[in-house]
Formats: C-alpha cells, structure tokens, sequence
C-alpha cells in the first residue's frame, strides 16, 4: 500500500480524511512511530501500562496459552501477554504498520519472556487460520481501524470457539469534566505537537469524541460475534476494557 501522507480534516464531532482513513493512520503512525512510546508514557502519566497489565489480568490470560495482539504497533500488549503465558506458551503481534513493530523491536528484544513472532497484516484481514487463539487482544487500535465490525468479526474468526476476546479502548465518555475536556482538546495535541506530530496528537481526541461509547462497543462485539461481554471502564469513563468470549452460532448468525 502506498505510504502516501494525506491530511485529516476537522469537523467538531468528526474527522474526515482526505484520502481513505487507512492511508492516513498508516502514515500517521508510521511518521510518529520513532516517538509513541515515550509520548504514551508521558500523556497518559504512564496509566497505559497499568492498563493493558490489569486487562491481561482480567482476561485470566494464563500458562502456556497461545495469543494474538493486533494492531499490535510497538508490542507492548504482546510483551504483557508474553510474560502471562510464560515459556510454554505462544505470542504473535500483528500490525499493518512496519515503523511501529520496527519502533519496538528493541523492547521485544530485551525484555524476558517467550519470543513474539511479529507480522505485518491487517487487522481487518487478519494472515492467520482460523479458530487458533485462545485469547486475542486489541490495545488502542480498534478506534483506528477503517471498519470496526470487519475487525472485530476476524478477531473473533481466529480465537478458539470459547476464546477471549479483549479489547482495550478510549471511549466516548458519558459528561466529561472541564479538566478532561481541557487535557485531552487542548493540553493533549499541544504536547504531542511539541514532541511528534501535532495533528497526529488532534486525531486522537477528535477520534475519541467520534468513536462509539462503552455500550456501543458492546452492542458491535455481540454482532460480530462475541458473547458474555464484560465492561470495565477505567479513568473516568474515558478508557475501557470489553472482554467477551467467540461463539460461533452467533457468528453464524449475524454473518447471514
Ligand atoms: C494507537 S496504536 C496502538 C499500539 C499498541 N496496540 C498499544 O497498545 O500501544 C494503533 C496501532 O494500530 C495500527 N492499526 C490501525 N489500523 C490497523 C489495521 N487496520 N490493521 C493493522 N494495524 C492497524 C496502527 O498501525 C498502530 O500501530
């Protein structure tokens, strides 16, 4: 695919692309992939990490099972998930992204756990059989995608029937606080345009206010075929974590 940089154009409530929505977060991530990690660290006070952690310990991620991570971009879900599932299990990170996996090969490198076998797919398209994972992850990545349904659909075609599905997300918050409001619209882009990116750092609080809210989500994941959902929603509704389980018949009978 064409790494062609196109611009994002704001609307209040929206973003709307000039060029598809995959070329331009391609672009996006592949320019402010050098700097993702240490501008997480700093925006989200390092909450992030805290975040993923508590997700891996809420799916009951555990010895010896095998996972995926999409939109995997640096890794770092995949390294958590490396160190629940210890020597005996399997990691695979996937990305449509080269820079970002490259940004993170050092960190998969150094750190000690399992190895991650890294790839670059789409999650949209996922190059992986069907009904392998038994849990399957995705860590701020789903608000990315150009479809939500199509990821969330082959998220569920490669877990195991029963597997988990996790997906950790910002959401539309219910009544956000001034404080937030100031943070994520105008504190949030000014130091991520400081450091990186500045529009890439106004995409992410337009993304959020256009992107669906916690109940939203759940309804998506149930039509993609996944059940038993949970919502954990963490720093004041702006972040949560759904984790439901594959079922096929459901599957079967939304894709009908
Ligand atoms: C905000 S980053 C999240 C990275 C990582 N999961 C984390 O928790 O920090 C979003 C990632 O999703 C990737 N991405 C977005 N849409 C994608 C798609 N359709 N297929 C594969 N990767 C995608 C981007 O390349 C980027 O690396």
């Amino acid at each position: 695919m064409a790494q062609e940089v196109v611009t994002a154009a704001r609307t209040p409530d929206t973003v709307r692309f000039n060029g598809s929505k995959e070329q331009y977060v391609q672009a996006m991530f592949a320019e402010i992939a050098p700097r993702y990690d240490l501008l997480n660290d700093l925006l989200s006070f390092r909450m992030h990490r805290k975040w993923r952690k508590l997700a891996v310990r809420l799916a009951g991620v555990s010895s010896g099972q095998t996972c995926l991570d999409v939109c995997t971009g640096t890794g770092a879900f995949a390294v958590d998930l490396a160190r629940a599932v210890g020597t005996e299990g399997k990691v695979a990170g996937s990305d449509f992204c080269p820079p970002m996996i490259k940004a993170g090969l050092n960190t998969l490198q150094a750190a000690s756990h399992a190895p991650i076998r890294m790839t670059v797919g789409n999650t949209e398209t996922l190059p992986f059989a069907t009904g392998v994972f038994d849990v399957v992850t995705v860590g701020f990545g789903i608000r990315n995608v150009e479809s939500i349904s199509s990821a969330l659909r082959e998220m569920a075609r490669v877990a195991k029937p029963g597997g988990k599905i996790v997906v950790l997300e910002f959401t539309r918050p219910e009544g956000v606080s001034p404080l937030i409001n100031w943070y994520l619209f105008h504190f949030l882009p000014w130091l991520g345009g400081l450091l990186s990116r500045r529009d890439a750092y106004n995409y992410l609080p337009q993304s959020m206010k256009s992107f669906v809210n916690r109940h939203e989500l759940a309804q998506t994941m149930e039509q993609s075929g996944i059940d038993n959902i949970t919502v954990r929603s963490l720093n004041f509704g702006t972040v949560c974590i759904h984790i439901g389980t594959r079922n096929e018949a459901k599957q079967e009978a939304y894709s009908r």
